[in-house]
């Protein structure tokens, strides 16, 4: 089964193009989608320094670029849609100097399409190596650089939402309360009043917080095997996996639609399909989404997706 590297893939639920995003939400086949996209999950191409391919933009001309970006892509959104954006911090180059250029892009895309800041998130990844690593390992100037931020945006003050999706496995010492039912009732340190009878209710989980802890560390899966068999380039700022999957669970439900405009290796569409949303994923760059095709290909080949097809 082969690839048409002209236009991409689609599997049972989604579908992976092949062109920019702004070329392909302004083009006239993408209209039909207006109003229809439960959830925009994307990490965008980075602000970059030193100018790259497909028009990566630099500096303020990467905040206008963003800003614009908020626009079009609320045209796309539900009424009660959510647009969730992860973002990695940025350095000065040549200096041990944060950048706020990714904190000003954010604020710019929230404020031009007059988004909500729902809820704003840290990822945490206490896996990730020390960096950036003149300041750090080298110098021993600064220390790990190693959270991203993820802003959850909405023109609704009320997106569709709900924690109870998304739930945490309970500690065990939680595990032994809600066992034992021994708790102290009372007052707190902190003052607050915490009543036995609710806190030793079984919610059949904890509720997250707004820190997620998750590590990147896995190197043999599916779509790195696949890339290196079929001699592609695995891409280089993946998302980590379990927070697409945060994400799509906490506010969509399945047969919802999910975009993602910025789709690289297709984190999104491969969460999204095992979670039973539809998808649309647009990625410029041929080889990557050659390579993020090897995220579906197992399926394939046991004919899991009999209707999966290339378009
Ligand atoms: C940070 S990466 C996304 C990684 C992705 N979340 C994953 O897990 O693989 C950003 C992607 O945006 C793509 N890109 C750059 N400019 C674009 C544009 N104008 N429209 C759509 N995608 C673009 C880049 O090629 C890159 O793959």
């Amino acid at each position: 089964m082969g690839l048409d590297p002209a236009q991409g893939y689609k599997t049972r639920r989604g579908k992976m193009l092949i062109g920019t995003a702004e070329d392909i939400l302004r083009s006239p086949a993408a209209k039909r989608y207006k109003g229809k996209i439960q959830l925009v999950f994307t990490s965008p191409p980075f602000p970059l320094n030193r100018k790259k391919k497909y028009g990566n933009h630099q500096g303020e001309r990467y905040v206008e670029w963003l800003g614009d970006m908020a626009l079009l892509l609320k045209e796309y959104l539900t009424e009660n849609g959510s647009i969730v954006m992860e973002m990695g911090n940025a350095w000065q180059p040549g200096a041990p100097v944060m950048s706020t250029l990714a904190l000003r892009s954010l604020l710019a895309f929230q404020d031009k399409a007059n988004l909500h800041l729902c809820q704003q998130f840290i990822c945490y990844n206490p896996a990730r190596l020390p960096g950036p690593a003149q300041w750090v390992t080298v110098e021993r100037v600064r220390v790990k650089d190693s959270f991203t931020h993820v802003w959850w945006m909405s023109p609704n003050e009320r997106p569709k939402a709900d924690n109870r999706r998304v739930l945490k496995a309970y500690s065990k010492a939680m595990l032994q309360l809600l066992a034992t039912k021994k708790y102290n009732a009372g007052k707190r340190p902190s003052e607050h009043s915490i009543g036995a009878k609710s806190f030793l209710k079984n919610n059949e989980g904890a509720i997250p917080s707004n820190v997620l802890t998750l590590s990147n560390t896995r190197t043999n899966d599916q779509y790195q095997l696949y890339c290196r068999t079929h001699g592609l380039q695995v891409h280089p700022a993946r998302m980590q996996m379990d927070l697409a999957d945060f994400f799509i669970k906490f506010l969509t439900e399945p047969g919802d639609l999910v975009l993602d405009p910025f789709a690289g290796s297709n984190t999104t569409g491969a969460s999204a399909e095992r979670l039973k949303r539809r998808w649309i994923s647009i990625e410029p760059n041929q080889e990557y989404v050659k390579g993020s095709y090897g995220r579906f290909a197992e399926e394939n080949e046991n004919k899991k997706y009999d209707d999966a097809k290339f378009i």
